[in-house]
């Protein structure tokens, strides 16, 4: 213990550890009004780490070659020791990231957290929504199974609806005229690189901005207290009264994430092949098409709005219209009000927004 504390001490004279610790973590104040929903953040950190480091884990065995990579991932399943828990770990993590990326946007589109000062705040978000859209696509070629090789097919083909480039677009997406192996190296180098580094970027300009305007004010709760924000040049959201982040809400922040941790593995447990059809277990074949190809539940919307439409283009613009309103939602949306009740337009546009995504995704699932 004192050779812990004489460490502690050296690196504290070096680089004052302590005061940091003090500013940044103890006299870190949050709301006292503060809810569960604001752990939302931390469950994310938490999966996108748990996915770097299954990630790292799965690349031993792995191998990007079109020749080679379905046998790899059947390696990984069956001979290699806990490599099915590694994967089932990736695979199921990488889909409850996206529900609870969209529980973390859901809840700040209902406590109104993105409203100023906090744009900047919302607009690194989506880049991470799109982000983790990305990664979710690239990750899903590399087994290189039926449902990826096909999955992939479709999902890139849609790019070519756009006018003028679409073709060259697609081409450039798959490495030639249709998915084979240079697509595979390049969705490769994206999802173990470009875009992991990209995200951890991204993530920490997010926890910047966070630390520099501080926590929003829930518009509900025990101790319901105004935003103290005014346009008049910067104001840090201070909360005096509030309750230090830590030990105070990070212990709550570890509870959310053990909760997390027992739905996850309760998942990875009793039902790991949630998440995959059976054609994920059938290795690509470019000679056969298979009768029932969707994407995953989250693009299963996207999916159906392509099909709805006469013409392709169409159905690609709505969706371009509908994700750049999301993006600059707080620039239109600016009234002062974050009360989700004291804001009637908001809620029935937003209630109707999930029905919307939610409905044609099933409607996706069953067509
Ligand atoms: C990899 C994905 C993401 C990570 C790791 C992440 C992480 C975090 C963390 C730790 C916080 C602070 C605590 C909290 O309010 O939960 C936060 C706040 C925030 N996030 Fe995210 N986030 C991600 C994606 C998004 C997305 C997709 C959006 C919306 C489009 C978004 C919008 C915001 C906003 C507006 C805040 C400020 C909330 C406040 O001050 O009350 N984030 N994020």
């Amino acid at each position: 213990m004192t050779l812990f504390k004489r460490l502690i001490d050296w690196i504290d004279v070096r680089i004052g550890a302590r005061q940091l610790a003090k500013e940044e973590l103890v006299d870190y104040l949050l709301p006292a009004n503060i809810n569960f929903w604001y752990s939302m953040g931390s469950i994310l950190l938490f999966i996108f780490v748990m996915q770097v480091v299954t990630g790292i884990l799965l690349l031993i065995y792995y191998v990007p070659d079109a020749d080679k990579a379905f046998r790899s991932v059947t390696f990984i399943m069956n001979d290699v020791p806990f490599g099915w828990l590694i994967r089932m770990c990736h695979a199921v993590g990488s889909n409850m990231m996206v529900l609870v990326l969209l529980l973390h946007m859901f809840s700040v589109l209902f406590m109104g957290s993105y409203k100023s000062p906090r744009e900047l705040n919302w607009v690194t978000g989506f880049i991470l929504l799109t982000l983790v859209q990305g990664i979710s696509l690239t990750g899903y070629l590399l087994p290189w199974s039926q449902l990826s090789f096909w999955a992939t097919t479709v999902a890139t083909n849609s790019v070519s609806a756009i006018p003028a480039v679409g073709q060259y677009l697609v081409e450039f997406l798959r490495g030639g005229k249709l998915v084979g192996p240079p697509t595979l190296g390049r969705f490769f180098a994206l999802h173990v690189a470009v875009i992991p580094l990209t995200i951890a970027a991204v993530v920490g300009l997010h926890l910047f901005l966070l630390e520099r305007i501080g926590v929003s004010t829930p518009p509900f709760g025990l101790k319901e207290t105004k935003n103290p924000w005014r346009p008049d040049g910067f104001r840090y959201e201070d909360h005096p009264g509030g309750i230090p982040f830590f030990p105070n809400y990070a212990l709550q922040d570890l509870t959310s994430i053990s909760i997390y941790l027992a739905c996850f593995l309760g998942v990875v447990f009793f039902d790991p092949y949630l998440f995959f059809p059976k054609d994920a277990f059938l290795p690509a074949n470019a000679f056969q098409t298979p009768a029932h190809i969707k994407p995953e539940w989250y693009f299963l919307a996207n999916y159906q709005t392509l099909k709805i439409f006469p013409n392709e283009f169409i159905g690609l613009a709505v969706q371009g219209a509908a994700m750049t309103f999301l993006a600059l939602l707080p620039f239109i949306d600016r009234g002062p009000e974050k009360h989700p009740l004291k804001r009637p337009v908001f809620m029935i546009c937003a209630i109707g927004g999930i029905l919307l995504w939610i409905g044609l995704g099933i409607w996706g699932h069953y067509s």
